[in-house]
C-alpha cells in the first residue's frame, strides 16, 4: 500500500481495524495533530509509537532544538535546483537512497521533501528548493527522489501541494489559477510522482488556490489526489498551513503539524459529539495515519551510521553534473597548466553552497574552490557581499598579473530565501562592482556564478566565460575546480529559462498579487512556453548549456508515423560525440501539436535522457510516447483530452537547438463525449453528426429573417455593386454571430417555431 517501496512485510488490515475499535474518541483525535515540532503523538496502551519527520529536500536536517541552524551534522547535497541540472534522474534516485540510509541512521522516518513546485518568476524565493519551470522534468525528478528514499523503508512528504510559487504573503495568499493551468503545469509534478512513486506523504501548502486553503480543499486533497491519482498515503500540513481542522478531516487532511497543544484535536473529538463530523470520516483518516505511522516504524532501524566520505563523493557527483556551463568564448576553459589564474570573489572561500530557510543542513564538510585550484586570490568582498576601495584594490593587484581571472559572483543569503521574494534580478551589487572592475583590469574574464536561481547579466558581452555553478552542496568547491580545469567534462543544462530582463517574464506585472490574490494570467505558458510564443530571445533557453566536447543529432526515426491513443510510438535517434574529449550529452525530446482547439505552447518537453560518449562513440537513445504526451487538459471535459492530428517530434539538446523533427499522425478513435447543454454554441453543436443537420436547417430558417437577398439581374442598378458588397457583409457577420450564439438562443429567434421543448428533445438526442 502506502510505503510501497518498503520490502518488509506491511502492517495487516486486521490489526489496523482491532487498533481502531480499540481506541476512545480522544485517542482517534489525538492521531491527528503534532505531539511537538516534529513527532507524533503515540498512544502507549496500544503500542502506536510516536514517528519523527525532519527537513529536507537536499539533507537530513534532524534539529536539536527545533530552530533552524542547529542540527546534527548530515550530507549537504545541492539544492533541487542544482540536482535539476543534472539532467540525471538516476543521480536523483542516488541522491534519495542516500537520503534514505542518512534519516535512518538519524531515527528519521519522514523526510520533509521534495519540493516540486513550479518556478513561475526567477524571483521566486525559494526556488532553489525546487527543480524547474517545466512540469514534466519537475516530475520525474520528483518520482525517482522518492523512490530512492522510500527504498530504504523511510517516507517523504511531497511538497507543497498545490501552487505555492512565491514566498509573498505565503500563508494567505490565493493563487488565482485556471483549471487548465492548474492541472498542466503545477498539478503535473505531484500527479507523475503519486502515479509512479506513491510518496508516503504529501504536505499541503499554506496558500490558498482560487480562494480555498489547499490544506480545506476536498478537490486537491480528495477528489484529485485520492479519486483520480490513486494516492494512498497520507496528508501533512505545512508547519502551520491548518485553517479550519474540522473541514480538514473531511477533505482527509490526516496530520496537523507542529503540535498545537491539543486545541484542534479537542475541536474534532467536539464536532463528532456534536454530530458536525461523522465518526466514519474521522476513522477514515486515522486509518491512513495508524498504517503509515506502524508501517514506517517497522522498517526504521536498518542503519546505525553511513559511510560520510562516500556520501560526501555522491555530493560531490551531482555538483560535477549540475553545473552548467553558459559561456566558453575563445576556448577561455578549461584552464591550462599554463594559465597563471587568479581567483577574486569571498565566494571561493567561504562559498554559497545552499539556501537558507527550513532546508538549512548543518555539513559534514565543505569544500571551497580555491583549496583545490592553484591560484592566488583575492576576497573582494565580504561576507555580506559588500565591497570597499581596499578589497577592490587587492583584487585589481591579483588580477593585473594574471592570464585569467575567475570572478566567483552570485546572490548573497541576503538577496534569496524561504519566506521572502527576490527584490531584483541582478547579482549582489557589490558583486557587479567587482566585476567591473575586473574587466576594466584584465581581458579574460570566467565569471563563476552561485546562486539559487537565475540572474540579469548586462555585462555578459564583456566576458568570456560564465559557468552557472548554482548552489553546488557541501562538495562543490572541489567540482568547480575540476570542472575549471577540465578534470570534469561540464554537462548540466539549465532547468529553467534566463530571461535577459526581468520585464520579459510572463509574471512581472502581476507579480506577487495584490489584495491577497496573485492572478497567474500567462495561464500554461510558464518559463519557456511563454518566450517561445512570444518570440521573445532569452539570455539562456530552457535546456541549454555547453560541454568541452561536441555532439551532433542524427537518425530520428519513428516506429510508425500514425497511432491511435491507444497505441505507442518508439523514437529513437543517434547521438554522436564529435570532440576530442569524453562527456555527457542530453537528449531532450519535445512534442508539438500543429492544431488544436486550445491554445498550445509552440512545443513541450516530454523526455530526456543523459548519455555518456567517450570521443568518436555514438549511441541510440529510444523514447516511448503515448496518449498522456499529446494530450492537454480540458476544462470543459474536465479531463487530459487529446485530438486527432499532426503532431511534430523534435530532438536535440536544448529548447531552442532541435536539429531533427519528424510528424506524427494521431486518430483518436473514442473522443471524449460531448455533453450538450443549452448553452452549447451553434459551432459545437455543429460537431455532432445529427446536431449539424438540425442545426443547418435552423439557421437556413433563420438567416432569411435577417439577409436581404442579393438582387436579380433585373433588379441591377448603378447601385447594385456597392448593394451586393452590403448584402455580403451582413452574410458575414450574420453567419459569425450565429456560429457563437448559444443553441438557447434559437428559440427566442425562432418566434416560438423551434419551442423549448423542441430544444430539450434536441438536447435529449445530442447527449444519449
Ligand atoms: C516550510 C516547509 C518545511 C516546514 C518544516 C515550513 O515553513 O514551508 O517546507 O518542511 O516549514 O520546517
Amino acid at each position: 500500500m502506502a510505503v510501497t517501496q518498503m520490502t518488509h512485510a506491511e502492517v495487516s488490515e486486521e490489526k489496523i481495524e482491532r487498533l481502531l475499535s480499540a481506541m476512545t474518541l480522544e485517542e482517534k483525535a489525538s492521531l491527528t495533530s503534532g505531539a511537538s515540532m516534529w513527532t507524533t503523538k503515540p498512544i502507549e496502551r496500544l503500542q502506536v509509537p510516536s514517528i519523527t519527520m525532519t527537513d529536507g529536500p537536499h539533507g537530513v536536517r534532524k534539529s536539536r532544538s527545533g530552530q533552524f541552524g542547529d542540527a546534527e551534522p548530515a550530507t549537504c547535497y545541492p539544492p533541487a535546483v542544482t540536482l535539476a541540472s543534472t539532467w540525471n534522474t538516476e543521480l536523483a534516485h542516488e541522491v534519495g537512497v542516500a537520503l534514505g540510509k542518512e534519516s535512518q541512521a538519524q531515527d528519521v522516518q519522514i523526510l520533509l521533501g521534495p519540493g516540486t513546485n513550479i518556478k513561475r518568476s526567477p524571483l521566486g524565493g525559494r526556488n532553489f528548493e525546487y527543480f524547474s519551470e517545466d512540469p514534466i522534468l519537475s516530475g520525474k525528478f520528483s518520482s525517482a527522489y522518492i523512490q530512492g528514499v522510500q527504498s530504504q523503508g523511510v517516507g517523504v512528504s511531497l511538497k507543497h501541494y498545490a501552487v505555492n510559487d512565491q514566498e509573498h504573503e505565503r500563508m494567505t495568499i490565493s493563487a488565482e489559477v485556471s483549471p487548465r493551468a492548474l492541472h498542466e503545469i503545477y498539478l503535473r509534478p505531484f500527479e507523475m510522482a503519486v502515479r509512479e512513486a506513491q510518496p508516503t506523504t504529501l504536505m499541503s501548502a499554506y496558500n490558498r488556490i482560487n480562494g480555498t486553503y489547499a490544506s480545506n480543499s476536498e478537490y486537491l486533497l480528495n477528489d484529485v489526489l485520492r479519486e483520480q491519482w490513486g494516492f494512498e498515503g497520507m496528508v501533512i500540513t505545512d508547519w502551520g498551513a491548518v485553517d479550519d481542522r474540522i473541514q480538514g478531516i473531511r477533505a482527509r487532511l490526516h496530520l496537523q503539524m507542529p503540535a498545537d497543544g491539543g486545541i484542534n484535536d479537542r475541536k474534532i473529538v467536539e464536532a463528532v459529539n456534536r454530530g458536525e463530523l461523522p465518526e466514519s470520516e474521522l476513522n477514515d483518516v486515522v486509518r491512513d495515519l495508524l498504517k503509515i505511522t506502524l508501517d514506517l516504524e517497522e522498517a526504521s532501524g536498518r542503519y546505525q551510521g553511513y559511510d560520510q566520505d562516500e556520501h560526501h563523493e555522491l555530493a560531490y557527483r551531482v555538483a560535477s553534473e549540475g553545473t552548467v556551463l553558459l559561456k566558453n568564448n575563445n576556448a577561455i576553459l578549461p584552464l591550462t597548466k599554463r594559465d597563471k589564474v587568479a581567483v577574486v570573489g569571498n565566494f571561493a572561500k567561504v562559498p554559497r553552497y545552499q539556501g537558507a530557510g527550513s532546508s538549512l543542513v548543518t555539513p559534514t564538510r565543505v569544500d571551497n574552490l580555491i583549496d583545490h585550484l592553484d591560484a592566488s586570490f583575492a576576497p573582494g568582498y565580504d561576507l555580506m557581499g559588500r565591497t570597499t576601495p581596499e578589497l577592490i584594490e587587492q583584487a585589481r593587484q591579483q588580477a593585473k598579473s594574471a592570464d585569467k581571472v575567475v570572478v566567483v559572483l552570485g546572490l548573497t543569503f541576503l538577496e534569496e530565501s524561504e519566506g521572502f521574494d527576490r527584490r531584483t534580478y541582478g547579482i549582489a551589487p557589490g558583486h557587479r562592482a567587482l566585476l567591473e572592475e575586473m574587466i576594466a583590469v584584465n581581458p579574460n574574464i570566467v565569471v563563476v556564478l552561485q546562486n539559487g536561481s537565475p540572474v540579469s547579466m548586462p555585462w555578459l558581452d564583456r566576458v568570456d566565460g560564465v559557468v552557472e555553478a548554482y548552489l553546488g552542496g557541501q562538495a562543490g568547491g572541489r567540482a568547480l575546480a575540476d570542472i575549471l580545469t577540465g578534470k570534469v567534462n561540464p554537462s548540466g543544462k539549465l532547468a529553467e529559462t534566463f530571461p535577459k530582463r526581468i520585464e520579459d517574464n510572463p509574471t512581472y506585472i502581476a507579480w506577487a498579487g495584490e489584495e491577497g490574490k496573485t492572478y497567474y494570467n500567462e495561464g500554461v505558458f510558464v518559463g519557456y512556453r511563454y518566450y517561445d510564443k512570444k518570440r521573445i530571445e532569452p539570455q539562456f533557453p530552457f535546456g541549454y548549456g555547453l560541454s568541452y566536447s561536441t555532439f551532433t543529432f542524427e537518425d530520428l526515426i519513428l516506429s510508425q508515423e500514425q497511432i491511435t491513443e491507444e497505441e505507442q510510438v518508439t523514437v529513437g535517434v543517434t547521438v554522436k560525440n564529435t570532440g576530442k574529449v569524453a562527456g555527457h550529452e542530453v537528449v531532450q525530446l519535445y512534442v508539438s501539436d500543429e492544431a488544436s482547439s486550445v491554445g498550445r505552447p509552440e512545443k513541450e518537453l516530454k523526455h530526456f535522457k543523459k548519455v555518456f560518449l567517450q570521443p568518436g562513440e555514438e549511441k541510440q537513445v529510444t523514447f516511448e510516447l503515448s496518449n498522456r504526451d499529446f494530450a492537454f487538459y480540458s476544462a470543459r471535459h474536465k479531463e487530459w483530452v487529446t485530438e486527432s492530428g499532426k503532431f511534430s517530434i523534435r530532438v536535440g539538446n536544448s529548447s531552442r537547438h532541435l536539429p531533427l523533427e519528424d510528424h506524427l499522425s494521431l486518430n483518436v478513435i473514442d473522443p471524449p463525449k460531448a455533453r450538450f447543454t443549452r448553452y452549447s454554441l451553434v459551432k459545437e453543436v455543429q460537431t455532432h453528426p445529427i446536431g449539424m443537420k438540425i442545426i443547418d436547417d435552423m439557421i437556413r430558417n433563420l438567416a432569411g429573417d435577417f439577409v436581404k437577398k442579393s438582387p436579380s439581374n433585373s433588379e441591377k442598378t448603378e447601385l447594385s455593386g456597392v448593394q451586393e458588397v452590403q448584402n455580403m457583409k451582413v452574410g458575414l457577420t450574420m453567419k459569425a454571430l450565429i456560429l457563437d450564439m448559444p443553441i438557447k438562443n434559437i428559440v427566442q429567434f425562432s418566434k416560438g417555431q423551434v419551442s423549448e421543448d423542441d430544444l430539450n428533445q434536441i438536447l435529449a438526442v445530442l447527449n444519449q
